[in-house]
């Protein structure tokens, strides 16, 4: 996953760029990104803002994920930022050490996202922020669920997978009451919405991108190359609807929370 995973970063990107502007970082600022991958948004940040003192760490429970993360602050030479391999559920920092907090899709991959998000705001200084980004729920995010779902209905009961977990705390009021439960108080955090838009020049490229690596790919892997060309085949049809302009377009909900502790 870790080598697969940058192919999507361009994708997010626009999201990244709404969490370091809600961050409102400034000079001399001490910044953990948690579940930070393969280093995003932590290497954008340290670009932009490397100069200014600031000093980042980045932690992941995944450790060739932190490996590939330092790698790439190495060749930048970016010397503010640091990544370790750590879960979110126990994190190795003192109280209130962090200016900011913030994490682009890891909250809802956590094991205990409640015991996370509460070592999260822990680590946070008082009147600090937190920013987390998460996907909405999993019907909401059309370039992998529209897949998901002829794959599901394509293989036997007992062989499905569970449904993975990346939509799992996008409906309404679950991120609310987990952060209350995590000890923000309700007037001290607000959420909204995010769009972030796939674009695929054609079909074949949305195909390849989504099944080569990823949570689609196992399950596809399992079934008969028979029955995959005729899944691909009734994906493709319902593409149809997604085109514009020559292009396949998906609209994919993200949420945005940003916290003051
Ligand atoms: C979708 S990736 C996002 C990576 C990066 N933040 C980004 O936006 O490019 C999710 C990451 O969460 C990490 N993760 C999942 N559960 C975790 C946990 N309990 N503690 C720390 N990291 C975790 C995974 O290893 C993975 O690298």
């Amino acid at each position: 996953m870790a080598e697969a995973f940058d192919r999507w970063l361009p994708y997010i990107q626009p999201i990244a760029e709404a969490l370091i502007d809600l961050a409102d970082i400034s000079k001399g600022q001490s910044i953990l990104d948690v579940a930070s991958g393969t280093g995003e948004p932590s290497l954008t940040l340290a670009r932009r803002y490397g100069k200014k003192g600031i000093s980042i760490i980045g932690v992941d429970g995944a450790e060739a994920m932190v490996v590939r993360a330092n790698q790439k602050a190495e060749v930048e030479a970016l010397t503010c930022l640091e990544f370790r391999q750590m879960k979110a559920e126990a994190l190795d920092f003192e109280n209130a050490q962090f200016d900011r907090v913030i994490s682009r899709f890891g909250v809802m991959l956590f094991d205990d996202p409640l015991l996370g998000v509460s070592e999260m705001r822990r680590v946070l200084r008082h009147g600090g922020k937190m920013v987390i980004a998460i996907w909405s729920e999993f019907y909401k995010i059309p370039s992998l669920y529209l897949i998901w779902d002829v794959l599901m209905k394509a293989m036997p009961e007992d062989k499905q997978p569970f449904t993975p977990r990346i939509g799992g705390l996008g409906a309404e009021g679950v991120l609310d009451t987990l952060l209350e439960e995590a000890g923000f108080e309700e007037d001290h955090f607000e959420i909204k919405p995010f769009i972030l838009t796939y674009r695929y020049d054609d079909f074949e490229s949305y195909w390849e991108i989504s099944t080569s690596a990823g949570m689609l790919k196992e399950p596809l892997d399992s079934l008969s190359a028979e029955v995959q060309a005729d899944l691909k085949k009734k994906v493709e049809k319902l593409t149809l609807p997604y085109f514009e302009n020559g292009e396949i377009v998906f609209h994919n909900e993200a949420i945005l929370a940003s916290c003051v502790k």
